[in-house]
């Protein structure tokens, strides 16, 4: 509601009181922090309905070790963590994942492959590269989304209570699925290129979840772990998996950046330039700034809603279009027409260390994925769709270009009619600059330290066959280091 509010007031043209005519650099920091609350930005500290458990609750402990172990992958080489690691920042720094069936299994990160043999030997699709077709998104504050989950937002909020997942019809609550992080953790187990692969041929998501509740329930280990939360002779069920797992999702709480010190009055807490980056973002582009706050705004930076960005389109697609390849984003959910080509705004909490970016990962930094925005047809023009740019080998796609151009008409179209908050913006290269060093302010530094980290990383334990993660590329490095 809030953010359809601010969608509505940017929409009509409603100037914000006492913002009129600031230009981009004179703002000073009350005028800034009001603007930004005019958005909603910075995390509340009210307490919350659903409240954020340590990551040493007991519940939560449990979730670590669910997700962190590769019993729940169909062939047990996968995890949650084979694509979302605390130290990849809770992404796995790839343009596309790989799941099940990678080369060397606990290699996480940059260097991670598929292994042709094996997908060959259990008939999967095989073609050379990643097999999943959109980036995998940072678990960390995974508890602030309030509306929908996934980059389509097929796990949803309903108007009316309860959650709408994959399992159930559009608009149509699904009983498994008591909030939305829940929901959510019921659908990787079941998807082949991410965890099942080909083990669980011809079931269906339940009697999949069932299987993989049973082949846990068998190994007296984790009866121990599960009885230590749920009490003795615990039953072990994927209600209860999901439900842990998500726990520990939701404490993987990071906010703690200079941004949100600033927005609690330490006016020290960011220095003039990123104050100059956040004046453009958050300022109207009428007003001389780049209306980022339009479409990013709110605790964690998105409305929750869906915008046509044309970002390239680089994954090998979720069978849309004729040649199958594309993606259509919202549209695969609601039908409609206008949500061809639209994904959900991501959060930018934490930015820095979440690349690469979009939703099929086209861009390695900060500064590409923002020049985009500030002009899409130039942007998709000057990319370079051979893809050999890009860190991760395989990403080859002879359809990529053709399937951008049509997103990219969509946005074309939908600027020339005034139907999207998507304006282009002429900015220099020292304002792009700063906006890109605003950005890093939204990351907690604990993001950035390993040490920090390590209370959500699960111990090495054969016996719950815990994923040892090693990495072949540094960790916890973050795009584009500015002065800070
Ligand atoms: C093979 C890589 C891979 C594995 C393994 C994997 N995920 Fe993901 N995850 C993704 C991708 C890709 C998406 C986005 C998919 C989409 O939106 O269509 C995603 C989305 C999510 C999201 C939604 C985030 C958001 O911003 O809405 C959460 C939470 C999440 N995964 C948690 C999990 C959990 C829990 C597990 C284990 C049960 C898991 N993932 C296993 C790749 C993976
Ligand atoms: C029309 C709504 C809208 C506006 C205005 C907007 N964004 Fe975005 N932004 C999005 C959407 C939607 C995506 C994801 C598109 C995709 O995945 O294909 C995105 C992606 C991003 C990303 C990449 C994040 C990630 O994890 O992939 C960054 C960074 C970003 N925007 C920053 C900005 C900045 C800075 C501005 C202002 C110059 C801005 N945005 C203006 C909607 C918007």
């Amino acid at each position: 509601m809030r953010n359809r509010q601010i969608l509505a007031l940017t929409c009509f043209g409603l100037v914000l009181a006492g913002a009129e005519n600031i230009r981009a650099e004179s703002i000073n920091d009350v005028e800034l922090r009001n603007l930004a609350k005019y958005y909603s930005t910075g995390v509340s500290q009210q307490p919350r309905t659903e409240p954020i458990p340590p990551p040493t609750a007991p519940k939560a402990e449990l979730g670590k070790k669910l997700f962190f172990s590769k019993d729940l992958g169909g062939d047990k080489d996968t995890a949650c963590v084979s694509c979302h690691h605390p130290l990849l920042g809770g992404g796995d720094h790839l343009s596309l994942p790989i799941g099940s069936q990678a080369t060397i299994p606990d290699l996480l990160g940059p260097g991670r492959t598929h292994s042709a043999t094996r997908a060959r030997a259990t008939g999967m699709l095989y073609d050379g590269g990643p097999t999943v077709p959109r980036v995998a998104p940072t678990t960390f504050n995974a508890a602030l989304w309030q509306q929908v989950m996934f980059l389509d937002g097929r796990v949803e909020a309903l108007p009316d209570g309860g959650v709408r997942t994959p399992d159930t019809p559009f608009g149509v609550a699904d009983p498994k699925a008591p909030n939305l992080i829940h929901g959510q953790a019921l659908f990787p187990v079941t998807s082949p290129e991410e965890m099942a692969s080909s083990a669980f041929e011809g079931k269906s998501n339940d009697e999949i979840r069932d299987a993989l509740a049973q082949r846990v329930s068998a190994n007296p280990q984790w009866q121990v772990e599960f009885d230590r939360v749920y009490g003795d002779e615990a039953v072990i069920t994927f209600s209860r998996i999901a439900e842990s797992i998500a726990q520990y999702e939701a404490s993987q709480w990071l906010t703690d950046s200079p941004w949100q010190a600033f927005m609690e009055g330490d006016n020290h807490a960011i220095n003039r330039q990123e104050k100059a980056g956040a004046t453009l973002f958050f300022q109207e582009v009428k007003q001389g700034g780049a209306g980022c706050a339009a479409c990013h705004n709110g605790e964690n930076f998105s409305d929750e809603a869906f915008h046509a960005l044309a970002m390239p389109q680089i994954g090998r697609g979720k069978d849309d279009g004729v040649t199958g390849s594309d993606d259509f984003g919202r549209m695969r959910e609601t039908g409609k027409i206008k949500d061809k080509y639209s994904f959900r705004t991501p959060q930018l909490l934490n930015v820095s260390a979440t690349y690469p970016y979009s939703h099929a990962g086209g861009y390695e930094t900060l500064e590409d994925v923002v020049r985009h925005h500030l002009n899409v047809e130039e942007a998709v023009n000057n990319y370079d769709f051979t893809l050999t740019n890009l860190s991760q080998p395989g990403l080859q796609n002879t359809h990529a270009e053709a399937n951008t151009r049509k997103a990219l008409s969509v946005v074309k179209r939908r600027q020339e009619n005034g139907n999207t908050p998507l304006k282009n913006v002429d900015l220099s290269n020292k304002q792009v600059k700063q906006l890109v060093s605003f950005l890093h302010t939204l990351t907690d530094p604990c993001v950035e330290k390993p040490k920090c980290l390590a209370q959500w990383v699960a111990e090495p334990d054969a016996g719950l066959n815990i994923l040892e993660a090693q990495f072949a590329a540094p960790q916890s490095r973050t795009q584009f280091s500015t002065n800070r």
